[in-house]
């Protein structure tokens, strides 16, 4: 496939500010003229939807991993094309939030299974931010906006493992780390600048 866009995905733990962070850059860039489009897993298609319930109700493992293996499948069609239009593609969540949540809760061993999962039809982004914050802090956050009700997977502990798991990816596949827990404008005007010598 011809990709012609820029594909940059966001990742972090709950409450690590991700989708804030993703509105402000596609506001900067969009009045900068540049076609931009913000997307995030999971969906608001079909199996998004389904999975939008399950985090309230619960959901096996196992299942996790093949409903957002396969709302992400359908989100790559879209992505691609988008890519293949010139888009800068701004992704809130991807696969590795599978690696990381799911792994985590799978056991460790179980990552590379995960990862085979979604070989044969993944797109590599061009850049990966990691927005790392603790859990403590993450998960204050979630709840400081959040009217009502918990999901399956707002639970410090869990959190940390997911974290590790994050941060281990991150020197293995040369994500850009950010210290997220500093005021968002902080936050957004480093991103920022990356994302300028990117685009250069
Ligand atoms: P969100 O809070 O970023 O909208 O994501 C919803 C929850 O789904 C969040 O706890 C992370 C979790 N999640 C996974 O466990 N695996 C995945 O592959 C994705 C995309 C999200």
């Amino acid at each position: 496939m011809s990709k012609e866009g820029l594909f940059i995905v966001f990742e972090g733990i709950d409450g690590s500010g991700k989708t804030t962070i993703c509105k402000m850059l596609e506001n900067t860039l969009k009045s900068r003229g540049i076609n931009v489009f913000f997307t995030s897993e999971p969906t608001s298609g079909e199996y998004g939807k389904i999975i939008r319930e399950k985090l309230r109700s619960g959901m096996e493992p196992l299942e996790a991993v093949l409903l957002f293996a396969l709302d992400r499948y359908y989100h790559v069609k879209t992505i691609g094309e988008l890519l293949e239009t010139g888009h800068v593609v701004l992704c809130d969540r991807y696969y590795y939030s599978s690696l990381a949540y799911q792994g985590a809760l799978l056991g460790e061993d179980m990552i590379k299974y995960i990862e085979e999962v979604h070989r044969p039809f993944i797109i590599e982004p061009d850049v990966v931010f990691l927005l790392d914050v603790r859990p403590e802090v993450g998960l204050s956050r979630v709840r400081s906006v959040r009217e009502s009700g918990i999901e399956i997977y707002e639970e410090v502990r869990l959190q940390e493992s997911i974290r590790k798991i994050y941060l281990r990816m991150a020197e293995e596949k040369g994500f850009i780390v950010i210290n997220a827990e500093k005021p968002i404008k902080e936050v957004f005007s480093e991103v920022l600048s990356y994302v300028d010598v990117i685009l250069k």
